[in-house]
């Protein structure tokens, strides 16, 4: 496994985390009792692999996800893993943060969260007195980081402009090879002043293993990922075929390769999820594979020229 620094601190996490939005939600088609027994057993094989950093959320599940990890992680030293989660601010008053936190800690059965981030920015929320709160939060030591997510760069400076006593460390951003405007718009800042972007979605929900197709999509909470269209499936047929052909240079899969390419950046940990131990191993592997020069210009190339089209 490969370990960089989140955002300016000391702490190590492992460039391969776990997203765990499938633990508990029905709409990945992983059936009732993928929650009661693989979601754990995915977590603790994680862990055994050196991935030490771990991502929920309140709204996964409907908090089931936390349940489930608070489940997969009772026995575990606490300081071995690094637990993020995040709160939606649909009520508008900055206070709300601490509800949603106690809420949080109580499912996940922790004292502390290690990364606590805003899900999506609201223009509603006043957002420089609900960071004061979430820097409280690390005054009392009930999280240790604090982030957001979904926020562009413009939107990500506004809110570290806001923080008086303590960094703002990482913004969550959806980021792939199929995404991949973070690259040109966000990455030199966070590579130039220790940002963490944890890269969500970074197989783009599967669309980058090569196993979909515009008549084989996914079904469930994948609808709404607009990548699955036919017009977008011819776009990428130049990138997923370089990915392709990366992939056999090197006896690996696809999905390994363009995980291998997000974590390149020392600023970009990915967040793959997994739908069995397989996958997960997988994904670990590609903190193993070294991609030359000449394959990540390629693929970056591929990746900037494919430009989906988002609305139907
Ligand atoms: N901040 C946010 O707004 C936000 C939004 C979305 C996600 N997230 C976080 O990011 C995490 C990851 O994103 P995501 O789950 O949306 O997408 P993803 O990680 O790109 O895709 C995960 C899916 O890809 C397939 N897969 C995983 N590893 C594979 C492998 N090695 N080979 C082939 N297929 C593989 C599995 O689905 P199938 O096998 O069923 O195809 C798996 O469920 C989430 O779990 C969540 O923690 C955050």
């Amino acid at each position: 496994m490969r370990f960089t620094n989140l955002g300016t601190s000391e702490t190590k996490i492992s460039q391969i985390g776990l997203g765990t939005w499938q633990f508990g939600t029905k709409g990945w088609g992983y059936g009732k009792d993928f929650g009661k027994q693989d979601a754990i057993n995915i977590v603790h094989r994680a862990l055994e692999l050196g991935v030490n950093l771990i991502d929920t959320a309140e709204v996964y599940g409907g908090g089931k996800s936390e349940i489930i990890l608070s489940q997969a992680l009772e026995g575990y030293n606490r300081e071995d893993f690094v637990l993020a989660s995040k709160f939606l601010p649909t009520a508008i008053r900055p206070s709300a943060v601490n509800r949603a936190l106690a809420k949080s800690l109580k499912r996940l059965k922790t004292d502390y969260l290690d990364v606590y981030l805003i899900h999506w920015p609201n223009p509603l929320l006043p957002l420089g007195a609900t960071l004061r709160h979430m820097e409280k939060m690390v005054d009392e030591g009930l999280i240790r980081h604090i982030g957001i997510s979904n926020f562009g760069l413009k939107r990500f400076q506004k809110a570290q402009s806001k923080m008086q006593k303590h960094p703002l460390d990482v913004d969550q951003l959806n980021y792939s090879m199929a995404k991949s405007k973070v690259k040109d718009l966000f990455l030199p800042y966070a590579e130039e002043n220790n940002v963490t972007i944890m890269a969500y979605s970074p197989l783009g929900q599967g669309f980058l293993t090569g196993k979909y197709n515009a008549k084989n999509a996914p079904k469930g909470t994948r609808r709404m990922n607009r990548l699955y269209t036919k017009s977008n499936f011819k776009r990428a047929a130049p990138m997923l075929e370089e990915l392709n052909t990366v992939a056999q240079q090197h006896d690996v899969s696809m999905a390994q390769v363009a995980l291998s390419w997000l974590i390149k950046d020392k600023s970009v940990v990915a967040i793959p999820g997994a739908k069995n131990i397989a996958q997960l191993e997988a994904n670990v592997q590609a903190a193993e594979l070294n991609l030359t020069n000449s394959e990540i210009d390629q693929l970056s190339r591929q990746a900037s020229n494919f430009k989906p089209k988002m609305f139907f």
